[in-house]
């Protein structure tokens, strides 16, 4: 699987991204809403997951690439995940901090969003997200969704309130929606 956008390339993670996926996942700030950073560990076992989930179901998080400077910068991608006692679609994004608010995420993020619809033939795509976590807010919104519900998710032995985000497919398809 591969996508492009303006500025970016999403490919799937291999093992020679390991720094900077350290980068990302090894960073206190960026890691806020998963309770801290990951040790070396955490890191490998997170991309032996997307690698298996590359081959079942066929998609996971993904490696954002700045075209310009060939840099991986992010990754963003779908995962199955169970939310609101669903199992459902979800389009995820954890970029590298050096490279926030300047519209990567969201550009990442709507092309998954619209690969969920448009290739996968998804009825709605999810995010779920931790209640102090506004900058994820502010993607999934501008993404065209809006909140579903509430739910507490226990990780790494805290419990995270966590809101519900999604999209479905009637509302993207709207002529007023547009941004696809
Ligand atoms: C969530 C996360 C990916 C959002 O990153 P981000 O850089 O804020 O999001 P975007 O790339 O969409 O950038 C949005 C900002 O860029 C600005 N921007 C600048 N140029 C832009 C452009 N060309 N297009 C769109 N927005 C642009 C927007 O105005 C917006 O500014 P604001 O932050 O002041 O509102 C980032 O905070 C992150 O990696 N957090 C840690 C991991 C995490 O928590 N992930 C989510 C788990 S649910």
């Amino acid at each position: 699987m591969r996508l492009t956008t303006e500025r970016l390339d999403l490919r799937e993670l291999t093992r020679d991204d390991l720094p900077a996926l350290r980068a990302i996942l090894q960073d206190e700030e960026t890691m806020l809403a998963y309770e801290g950073a990951f040790d070396d560990e955490m890191v490998d076992n997170w991309l032996d997951r997307m690698l298996e989930r590359y081959e079942t179901p066929g998609h996971g998080f993904m490696a954002v690439v700045l075209r310009e400077t060939d840099e991986m910068i992010g990754q963003c991608g779908l995962t199955m995940q169970h939310i609101l006692n669903e199992d459902v679609l979800e389009v995820g994004y954890l970029f590298n901090r050096a490279h926030w608010h300047r519209g990567y995420a969201l550009e990442a993020a709507t092309a998954c969003r619209d690969f969920a619809f448009d290739e996968l033939g998804a009825d709605r795509v999810w995010a779920q997200i931790r209640d102090t976590n506004l900058s994820s807010m502010n993607v999934a919104i501008r993404l065209g969704m809006t909140v579903r519900g509430r739910f507490v998710k226990h990780y790494r032995g805290v419990d995270m309130p966590h809101l519900a985000f999604a999209i479905d497919r009637a509302h993207w398809a709207l002529p007023a929606f547009a941004s696809h």
